[in-house]
C-alpha cells in the first residue's frame, strides 16, 4: 500500500457548544424571542459562531473522505423523529449540524473532488451568499429589488466582455444550465413557430432540435418540458473526437424537411460533459444561418476558458450564436447556483415567458426598469448578481484567468503522464482541463475489440475507480465513450493543488497494476 493509499478518517466533530469553552453565550442557549427571531445583538454572536464553523470546515475539509461513508437510508433513520414541537436553542442546532450534517455531505469543497465538473465555492462567493440571505431580495421585478436588477445588467456585461463576446449580447442569471437551455430553446420554439407560447404546438408539424450524441441530457429535458418531446431532439453522430458530424447534421435537416418535421434549432456544445469535445461551432453557425435556425451554444463548463485569449480559437463561431450558456458555478468558483444565459434576441426570450398578472403590474409610477421574471419560467429569483459582483471584483478577470490557466496546464501535464504510462490509455483529446482514460494491461493491447476483453476492461476500470474513490482522498467519475467505460479526471476546482493530482495518479497506477495483475480473461475459442 502506498503512502497515499490510506482511508481518511473524518475529523472528530468539533464541539460548538459554547459551554465547553466557558460561559454559554446567550444566543446559543436562548430560543427565538417573541418576534420569532434573534434580537440583532444575539444574531451578531450567532453569525460569528457560524462563521467559525464555516472557516473550520474550509480549513479542515481534507480530513473528510470526499464521499461520506454512509449507506442510503442510514442518515434518514438517524435524523428522523417527531417534528420538533418545542423551540430548541440555535447553539444545539449548530452543534448537531457539525456532528451529523457537515460530515455527511459529499465534500464538493474538497480539493480532491475531480468528479463530474466540480462546483467549488470561493470565499467571495460564500460571503455574498450570506449577504444575499441577509437582504433576502427577490429580484423578480425591478421594483422588488432595483439594485439586484441593475447589478445583474452590470455583471452580465462584465462577464460577457471578459469572455470576449460582442456587446450586443445581453442576458440574465439563472440557477442552472438546464434552465438556461430551457429558456433558450423556448425562444427558439417561439421563433420557429410564432405564437407557440400562446397557442401551443398543435396543428403544425413537430419541431426538431439538433444536438450531437454527446450533448447534455438537459437539452432533451428542455424538449420534454417545451412540448417537443424527446423525439423532438435529433441526436447527430460524432466523429472520432466526439465532435458533431457536420455532414450528418446537414442530411438530418434535409431529411426532416422532406418529411414531417420542422427544423427549429441547432445546439453546439463547446466542452461536452463526457469528453469535453468541441463541436465545429462556426460551421454549425453557417448551417443555422442558411437554414434559418436558432443556434444555441452550451458552454456550461468550458465557457470559462474563453476568458483566456489563447483558448478562444476553440470558441470560434460562438459569437454568431443566438444564445449561449456558461456556468460560473462550474469553473468560476461561484457557489451553486449560478448560470449565465446570453442572447442577442432578448425580445424572443421575453415573448416566450412574459405573463404579468395584475398584482405584479407596476402602477402609479413610470419605470423603464427591466423585470427579469418576464424572461424565465419562475417568478421569484435570487440576487445572484451579488455573488458575481463579489467574485469578479475579488479575483479580477486576471485572477480568474490565472486559475483557469493553471487548471489547463495541470491537465496537460497529467495527460502527458497518462500517455507515458504503457498500461494507461487516454481516450480523448484534452482541449480544456478534463482527462479521459482507462487502464489497459499491456497483455491486452491489440485485443481490445474482442467482446470478452472489452467487457473485462470495462469491469477492471469500474473496480479501479471504486478502489480509488474508496480511499476518500480523491473522487473520480466515469462516462462511456464509443461504448467503453472511461474514467474522467476533471480539474476545475479552486482548491485543487498539484499534490492532489499526484495522489490521484499514484492511486490510479497502484490500483490499475494490482487489478490488472488479477485480471483473468479466457481466450476466445480458436477457429
Ligand atoms: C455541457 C453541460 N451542459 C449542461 C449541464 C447541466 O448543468 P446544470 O447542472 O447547471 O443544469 C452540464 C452539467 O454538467 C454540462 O456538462
Amino acid at each position: 500500500m502506498e503512502a497515499n493509499d490510506r482511508p481518511v478518517e473524518p475529523s472528530p466533530a468539533v464541539s460548538t457548544d459554547p459551554a465547553a469553552a466557558g460561559a454559554p453565550e446567550a444566543w446559543a442557549t436562548s430560543v427565538l424571542g417573541p418576534t420569532g427571531d434573534l434580537p440583532p445583538e444575539m444574531f451578531r454572536e450567532a453569525a460569528r459562531a457560524t462563521a467559525d464553523v464555516m472557516a473550520d470546515y474550509l480549513r479542515d475539509v481534507e480530513r473528510y473522505p470526499v464521499l461520506p461513508r454512509v449507506r442510503p437510508g442510514e442518515l434518514r433513520a438517524r435524523l428522523d423523529g417527531t417534528p420538533p414541537e418545542e423551540p430548541e436553542p440555535l447553539g444545539k442546532i449548530l452543534e448537531d449540524y457539525r456532528a451529523s450534517i457537515e460530515p455527511n455531505v459529499t465534500h464538493w469543497q474538497h480539493p480532491g473532488f475531480l468528479a463530474y465538473f466540480a462546483s467549488s465555492g470561493s470565499a467571495p462567493g460564500i460571503l455574498a451568499e450570506m449577504l444575499m440571505a441577509t437582504v433576502t431580495a427577490n429580484a423578480m421585478l425591478w421594483r422588488t429589488s432595483p439594485v439586484a436588477t441593475e447589478l445583474e445588467g452590470v455583471v452580465v456585461d462584465w462577464l460577457r466582455d471578459g469572455l470576449g463576446l460582442p456587446a450586443d449580447y445581453d442576458g440574465l442569471l439563472t440557477d442552472t444550465a438546464s434552465t438556461s437551455s430551457l429558456i433558450a430553446l423556448a425562444a427558439a420554439r417561439e421563433t420557429a413557430r410564432p405564437g407557440a407560447t400562446a397557442d401551443g404546438l398543435a396543428g403544425g408539424p413537430p419541431l426538431r432540435v439538433y444536438a450531437s450524441g454527446e450533448a447534455h441530457s438537459s437539452i432533451d429535458k428542455a424538449a420534454m418540458t417545451l412540448g417537443l418531446g424527446r423525439a423532438g431532439v435529433q441526436r447527430i453522430p460524432t466523429d472520432s473526437e466526439y465532435r458533431m458530424d457536420v455532414a450528418a447534421l446537414e442530411s438530418a435537416i434535409a431529411h426532416d424537411r422532406a418529411g414531417r418535421w420542422q427544423p427549429c434549432a441547432i445546439v453546439s456544445t463547446i466542452g461536452t460533459t463526457g469528453s469535453t469535445s468541441v463541436d465545429p461551432t462556426a460551421r454549425l453557425a453557417d448551417i443555422a444561418a442558411r437554414e434559418g435556425l436558432w443556434l444555441h451554444v452550451d458552454a456550461a463548463y468550458a465557457g470559462a476558458a474563453a476568458l483566456i485569449p489563447e483558448s478562444r480559437p476553440l470558441f470560434a463561431g460562438w459569437e454568431r450564436a443566438d444564445s449561449i450558456v456558461v456556468n460560473p458555478h462550474k469553473w468560476l468558483f461561484t457557489p451553486l447556483d449560478c448560470s449565465l444565459l446570453l442572447s442577442r434576441r432578448m425580445d424572443r426570450l421575453r415573448e416566450s415567458f412574459s405573463l404579468v398578472p395584475e398584482y405584479l403590474r407596476t402602477v402609479g409610477e413610470s419605470t423603464s426598469g427591466r423585470d427579469y421574471s418576464e424572461y424565465q419560467p419562475q417568478l421569484g429569483r435570487r440576487f445572484r448578481a451579488l455573488k458575481l459582483w463579489f467574485l469578479l471584483r475579488a479575483f479580477g478577470l486576471s485572477g480568474l484567468r490565472e486559475r483557469v490557466r493553471w487548471h489547463q496546464a495541470a491537465a496537460l501535464a497529467l495527460a502527458a503522464r497518462v500517455d507515458a504510462e504503457p498500461e494507461a490509455e487516454r481516450l480523448a483529446p484534452v482541449p480544456f482541463s478534463t482527462i479521459c482514460l482507462r487502464w489497459r494491461p499491456e497483455r491486452f493491447r491489440g485485443r481490445e475489440s474482442e467482446p470478452v476483453v472489452a467487457q473485462a476492461l470495462d469491469d477492471l476500470n469500474a473496480r479501479l475507480m471504486d478502489a480509488v474513490n474508496a480511499t476518500g482522498l480523491v473522487f473520480l467519475s466515469h462516462t462511456r465513450l464509443s461504448g467503453r467505460f472511461v474514467i474522467r479526471i476533471a480539474i476545475n476546482h479552486l482548491r485543487t493543488e498539484q499534490r492532489h493530482l499526484d495522489t490521484c495518479w499514484q492511486l490510479i497506477v497502484h490500483h490499475g497494476r494490482r487489478l490488472g495483475a488479477e485480471l483473468e480473461v479466457s481466450s476466445p475459442p480458436s477457429g
